[in-house]
């Protein structure tokens, strides 16, 4: 039986990349997204390729979701490996403008519901002989200059140190838990940003990170890396790689 792996937001942007490229690396996917008709556009993509997917509508900070997200999973014979890329920016407003609602938000979707969701597929992966967990921040969490969204980079932030600081889970549950810190990744919706750039703004800009450079730091994270590892990645330059 093929492996299984979740993938959440899997129905748009970096999510659908990772979801494709799991699923030519031979992994059946849950493609959950809170956006049904995505997560059903990119599940019929990887049908169209001969590969196996399955579409999931949950809200990865729903607990009742969570539930839902693990027991698919399990009916596939997994889950085998988790990616928690669901996330994101919260909208318009940043702390301390933003109400405690909204950055609340920005905070239990990039490091809360990473957790719950990791929580409750340990204890399947290890029944079913273990696992690997990729949650994915951002370089925003990483650093000591200011930023934009502060409940964004640290929440990021959070993640990063969650990972490095469950190593151990590898001896415990044999689940690998791994981390990938991108800068700003070529999604079609930075490329349109960067058009908008002035020359001046874009020479002082690092270069774009290819989506599939991001997919292939994970699947090798997936089939070397160690529990605890938290990779950097930067445009135009090597990723960074800090194992424990
Ligand atoms: N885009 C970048 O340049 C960049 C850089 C560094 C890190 N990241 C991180 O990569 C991840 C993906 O970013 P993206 O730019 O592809 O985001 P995106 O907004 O383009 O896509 C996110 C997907 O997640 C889904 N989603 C959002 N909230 C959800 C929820 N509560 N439950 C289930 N699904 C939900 C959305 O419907 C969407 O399909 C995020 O964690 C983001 O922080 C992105």
């Amino acid at each position: 039986m093929a492996r299984t792996a979740i993938v959440t937001g899997g129905g748009s942007g970096l999510g659908r990349e990772i979801s494709l490229g799991l699923a030519h690396a031979g992994y059946g996917i849950v493609v959950v997204d809170r956006d049904e008709s995505a997560a059903h556009a990119c599940a019929s993509s990887i049908g169209e390729h001969g590969l196996s997917a399955q579409a999931l509508r949950a809200d990865v900070r729903v607990p009742e979701d969570v539930t839902g997200i693990v027991a698919a999973a399990q009916r596939l014979g997994g889950p085998h490996v988790l990616v928690n890329n669901a996330g994101g920016w919260t909208p318009q407003r940043q702390y301390p403008q933003a109400e405690a609602a909204e950055w609340a938000a920005t905070i239990n979707l990039n490091l809360i519901a990473p957790m719950l969701l990791s929580q409750h597929v340990l204890g399947p992966m290890r029944e079913q002989g273990g696992g690997a967990i990729i949650n994915i921040a951002s370089s925003g969490g990483i650093g000591f200059e200011p930023y934009g969204s502060p409940e964004y980079g640290a929440a990021k932030a959070g993640l990063i140190r969650f990972t490095a600081s469950l190593a151990g889970l590898a001896s415990s549950h044999g689940v690998r838990m791994m981390c990938v810190a991108p800068d700003w990744i070529g999604l079609s919706r930075a490329h349109a940003q960067w058009e908008r750039m002035s020359a001046p703004e874009r020479s002082a800009s690092r270069p774009l990170i290819p989506p599939a450079d991001v997919v292939a730091v994970i699947l090798e994270l997936l089939r070397t890396g160690s529990g605890g590892t938290v990779v950097e990645m930067w445009g135009g330059d090597q990723p960074i790689v800090h194992s424990p």
